[in-house]
C-alpha cells in the first residue's frame, strides 16, 4: 500500500479489531460508515471530506475494545452504573486514536470522542451542543443511532424501519441535528440502498476481506466509496 495510505491501514486494522470484539459489531460499523458517507454526499460536502467521513466512521466505537466483557457482552439491559462504564468508550476510542499528525486520524479521534454528543448539549463526554459538535460527529451520530435501533439485541428485537425513523424524528433537535434528520428522512430509499450494498459486501467477501475492500487496498479511492456516491 502506498505511503500516503498508511493512515487508512491503521483505520482498517482498528475497524477489524473493533468489529471482532463482539458478534455483529462489524456490520454495525461499516453500515454506519456507509450511511454516513451517503449523507455526506447528499449534503454535497467536498469529495475529500466525504471520503474522510467514510474512512473514519467505522472506528467510531473502537473504544469498546476497552470495555469489560461483563458490560459489553451482558445479555440484558444495562444498569445505570454499567451505562457509565459503557459511556467511557467514546473517550477511550478518542485517546486510542489521538496524537497523530495525520488529519484523517485526527478526524477519527474527533468522531470517536463526540459521536454521543446531543444537539441540545445533553450528550457525552463533553456536553457540546449544536454546531459546537463537529459536523462529522453529528452525521455519524444519526447514522449510528439508526443502525443501533434497527439491530436486534439479546434482550430486545430490532426496531422496524418505520419505528426507527419515527424515533429519529422524535429526537430531532434534542439528540440529533435537525437539518441532518431532515436530510435522512427525505432520503430513506438511498439510506436503504447504502445499507443493503454494505450487507451485500459483507456477505460476498466475509468480514476480513470486506473491510479490505471497504478501505480500498492499493486503490487511491475505494471503489465501494464511489459505489455509494452513485446511489444518490
Ligand atoms: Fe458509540
Ligand atoms: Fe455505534
Amino acid at each position: 500500500m502506498a505511503q500516503a495510505n498508511r493512515p487508512l491501514l491503521t483505520l482498517a486494522s482498528l475497524t477489524l479489531a473493533g468489529g471482532l470484539r463482539y458478534p455483529s459489531a462489524l456490520g454495525h460499523l461499516v453500515r454506519t460508515a456507509a450511511v454516513s458517507a451517503y449523507l455526506a454526499n447528499v449534503l454535497e460536502l467536498a469529495d475529500a471530506e466525504q471520503q474522510q467521513i467514510y474512512c473514519v466512521a467505522p472506528v467510531h466505537d473502537v473504544g469498546k475494545l476497552g470495555i469489560p466483557d461483563a458490560v459489553l457482552l451482558k445479555p440484558a439491559a444495562l444498569t445505570e452504573d454499567e451505562h457509565d462504564i459503557m459511556r467511557r468508550h467514546s473517550s477511550i476510542g478518542a485517546d486510542l486514536l489521538a496524537g497523530s499528525p495525520e488529519p484523517v486520524l485526527q478526524l477519527a479521534a474527533s468522531v470517536a470522542r463526540h459521536h454521543h454528543e446531543h444537539f441540545d448539549g445533553s450528550g457525552y463526554p463533553a456536553g457540546l451542543a449544536g454546531e459546537a459538535v463537529p459536523l462529522a460527529a453529528r452525521i455519524v451520530a444519526v447514522a449510528d443511532a439508526f443502525d443501533a435501533m434497527m439491530e436486534p439485541r439479546v434482550y430486545r428485537k430490532g426496531m422496524k424501519e418505520h419505528d426507527a425513523l419515527g424515533a429519529l424524528a422524535e429526537r430531532s433537535g434534542i439528540y440529533f441535528d435537525p437539518s441532518l434528520v431532515d436530510v435522512f428522512l427525505r432520503h430513506v430509499p438511498g439510506v436503504r440502498r447504502a445499507r443493503a450494498a454494505t450487507d451485500a459486501l459483507l456477505a460476498k467477501y466475509g468480514e476480513v476481506s470486506a473491510v479490505g475492500r471497504f478501505f480500498g487496498g492499493p486503490e487511491p479511492v475505494p471503489a465501494f466509496f464511489r459505489h455509494l456516491q452513485a446511489l444518490v
